[in-house]
């Protein structure tokens, strides 16, 4: 599992020169969990598109263990180098494919044999209990299950770092609830580093 340390990020967007985020420094225990709290426009999702890969910092050093990812503007690891599964604000699940085979999209560009991605993502499937709607489309799943697949397929490449961005803002009351002990105990079991953000203080667990 990976430790991730933010020295003074700063991220300033030229369009409209939005200061996004200003000297944000942070350390992330390896295998533990840790919430951003901050309200819409706060810059949550700007952070974690940093530490996910998908945008660089204008300053400031972004550290997984003590490697230098990123640095002043410049990407040194890419995403696809840094084990990250992460769940998007939207989820983001591609309508035209199934659950198994969004869930094994990640895993496509492995070279794996057919048989192992279906145990990989049949072991991942079970886990979260969506087992039943793997030959389901995204539109043929409830948001809780919709969630659970957006999950999964964050999950199935072993990743060292879950990124959770409002992961649960989609789902009613009673689903958000369970939808946090799931990842809680998913979090613990697999012992992955987790990194939440969200404007909602009980997603902060
Ligand atoms: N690509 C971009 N270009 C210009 N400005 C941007 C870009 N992405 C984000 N911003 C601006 O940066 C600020 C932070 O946005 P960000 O999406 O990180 O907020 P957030 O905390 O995730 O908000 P929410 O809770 O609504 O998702 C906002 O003012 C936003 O308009
Ligand atoms: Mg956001």
């Amino acid at each position: 599992m990976v430790r991730i340390v933010a020295r003074s990020i700063s991220k300033v967007f030229k369009r409209g020169s939005v200061v996004a985020l200003d000297n944000v420094s942070l350390v992330v225990e390896s295998g533990s969990r840790f919430g951003v709290l901050g309200p819409s426009g706060a810059g949550k999702t700007t952070f974690m598109r940093i530490v996910a890969g998908l945008d660089v910092p204008s300053s400031g050093e972004l550290l997984f263990d003590d490697r230098v990812v990123a640095s002043n503007g410049r990407l040194v690891v890419p995403p696809e180098d840094r084990r990250i599964g992460m769940v998007f604000q939207t989820w983001a699940l591609y309508p035209n494919l199934t659950a198994f085979e969004n869930i094994a999209f990640p895993l496509t560009n492995m070279r794996l044999s057919r048989g192992e991605i279906r145990r990989r993502v049949e072991e991942v499937a079970e886990i979260l209990d969506i087992s039943h709607v793997l030959g389901h489309y995204p539109r043929e799943l409830s948001g809780g299950q919709q969630q659970r697949v957006a999950l999964a397929r964050a999950l199935v490449k072993n990743p060292s770092l879950l990124l959770l961005d409002e992961p649960f803002s989609n789902l009613d009351a009673r689903m958000r609830d369970s939808a946090r002990a799931l990842v809680k105990d998913v979090q613990g079991r697999l012992g992955v580093t987790l990194l939440i953000v969200s404007h909602d203080p009980a997603d902060i667990f």
